[in-house]
């Protein structure tokens, strides 16, 4: 199978609303909002073209992930941290289990470590993101600003030390609606 990653492109746009609709529509943790979320977040400041990545099978779209711009503050030190949060990644279900996924996670640290961003946070399957290399957020004292089960708030290192002395809680932008 002859998967190509690529930057997605702004025609991609309704292929891909309607991609992450469907791939979602089975999932038990889903408000079923990710596909406006992915509308609202390719507008946003926190927008990095390089980081919105569509897999194509035979021209065909079967995958997207996006990383975009989050912090991690500090309310003690006042200190706040430039960090990636991957949300969502998607694979059309009739394609799924077929390591599209892995290759655009992948290809997304690829670009995010070229883009010299240090670390990638994400709140998702307990048992999927640890094949990556995410591990528990909690591990370096940093939180989501909600409550989750620590299992999925995860992070990932692209370097080695990047999060050294970082600690505090991430902050998502307004488009995430979660303030
Ligand atoms: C999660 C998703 C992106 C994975 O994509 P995929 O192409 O099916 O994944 P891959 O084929 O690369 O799977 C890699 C590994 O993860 C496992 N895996 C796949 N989906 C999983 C899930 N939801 N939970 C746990 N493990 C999962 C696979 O079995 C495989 O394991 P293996 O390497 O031991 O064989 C895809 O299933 C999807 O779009 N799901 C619906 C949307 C969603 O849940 N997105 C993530 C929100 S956190």
């Amino acid at each position: 199978m002859n998967i190509h990653i690529r930057q997605a492109r702004p025609d991609d746009a309704p292929t891909v609303f309607a991609l992450v609709q469907k791939a979602f529509e089975q999932e038990e943790h889903s408000d079923h909002q990710e596909q406006f979320l992915v509308e609202k977040l390719c507008l946003s400041t926190g927008f990095i073209p390089e980081l919105s990545l569509v897999a194509e099978l035979d021209h065909k779209l079967v995958g997207y992930i996006l990383l975009t711009k989050i912090k991690i503050v500090n309310e003690n030190s006042k200190t706040s941290y430039t960090s990636l949060a991957l949300a969502p990644i998607a694979v059309s279900p009739e394609f799924q289990g077929k390591a599209i996924g892995s290759k655009l996670i992948a290809e997304a640290h690829r670009i995010a470590e070229q883009l010299q961003f240090g670390s990638i946070i994400v709140l998702g399957h307990a048992d999927y993101y640890p094949k990556f290399g995410y591990k528990k957020m909690i591990e370096y004292g940093i939180k989501m600003p909600f409550d989750a089960p620590n299992e999925n708030c995860m992070l990932i290192e692209l370097r080695q030390g990047a999060l050294a002395g970082v600690s505090g809680t991430v902050s998502y932008p307004k488009e995430f609606g979660i303030q």
